[in-house]
């Protein structure tokens, strides 16, 4: 059994992990097979302020979102991870399908971007942090730091879109909090973990640390950062996905808000 004076899961575990070369080749393989979902597509959309709207992304990874977004004909795109790895490799699919100058690609921490000096003087109209990227931040704390920063980057009544796993989404799903609730009522708990919600597991594609909220966490936290919550919805509720688009994602709840005045 692991000892409980281990230290917690922290972000730079995260950041170490998503440099792992496993999760570089899965993330760059996605970034240049899959594309965006057909949920991203209807979301965006509905509910992204459409080109030449200015658009920040954070938690690019590899590159699949913003490339997506450049081929429905953004040019003004501004996106950041804190992976340097994968950073590199978004850097080359730009390159290759010659998109490299309408996006400023760059390397920042989500917790603390608006302080970066490539964007300290833009507004963005939205603010994108797609595949449960901001739930992959340990402690709700430095999740809502992450939205507050995400906030003072964007204009008032500028939109954010981002999703997270939800742990209703299903009986099964609900059935498995309640064992793990029984765990950390009797303390028993993996001792890496931050919060109740929190996953953190290896399989062939590296270790992933993931938080899963309900959606009553979701919407305090956009209230307490600056954010009005307009619209949520599960995937399935959205669109059908392909075999292969759910093989590389699970279920997951869409989000979008509007920055407050
Ligand atoms: C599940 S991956 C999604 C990557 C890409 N958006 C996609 O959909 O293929 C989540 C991304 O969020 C990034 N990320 C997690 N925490 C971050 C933070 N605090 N600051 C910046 N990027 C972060 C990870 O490095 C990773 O690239």
């Amino acid at each position: 059994m692991r000892s409980s004076s281990k230290p917690k899961i922290s972000s730079r575990q995260v950041r170490a992990d998503f440099n792992d070369l496993r999760a570089v080749v899965h993330y760059t393989k996605a970034a240049h097979r899959l594309g965006l979902w057909h949920s991203e597509q209807a979301v965006f959309a509905m509910h992204l302020p459409p080109p030449p709207a200015r658009i920040l992304e954070a938690g690019c990874g590899a590159g699949r979102v913003t490339m997506g977004l450049w081929d429905i004909g953004y040019r003004r795109i501004h996106a950041f991870d804190f992976a340097e790895e994968l950073l590199a490799q978004a850097d080359a699919l730009f390159l290759e399908r010659n998109a490299r100058k309408d996006i400023t690609l760059f390397h920042a921490d989500a917790r603390r971007v608006g302080t970066c000096h490539l964007i300290s003087d833009t507004l963005f109209d939205a603010v994108v942090f797609m595949f449960n990227g901001l739930m992959q931040i340990p402690g709700r704390r430095n999740r809502r730091r992450a939205l507050r920063q995400l906030r003072s980057v964007t204009r008032p009544g500028g939109t954010l879109i981002f999703t997270t796993h939800d742990r209703d989404h299903s009986p099964q799903e609900r059935a498995s909090w309640r064992r793990e609730a029984a765990k950390w009522a009797a303390g028993k708990q993996d001792p890496l973990l931050v919060e109740f919600g929190d996953r953190y597991f290896e399989d062939d594609l590296g270790r992933t640390f993931m938080h899963l909220p309900d959606r009553a966490e979701i919407l305090a936290d956009l209230e307490a950062t600056g954010w009005t919550h307009t619209w949520d919805a599960l995937r399935r509720e959205i669109a059908k996905e392909p075999h292969a688009v759910r093989e590389f994602s699970d279920e997951c709840r869409f989000w979008v808000a509007r920055a407050g005045k």
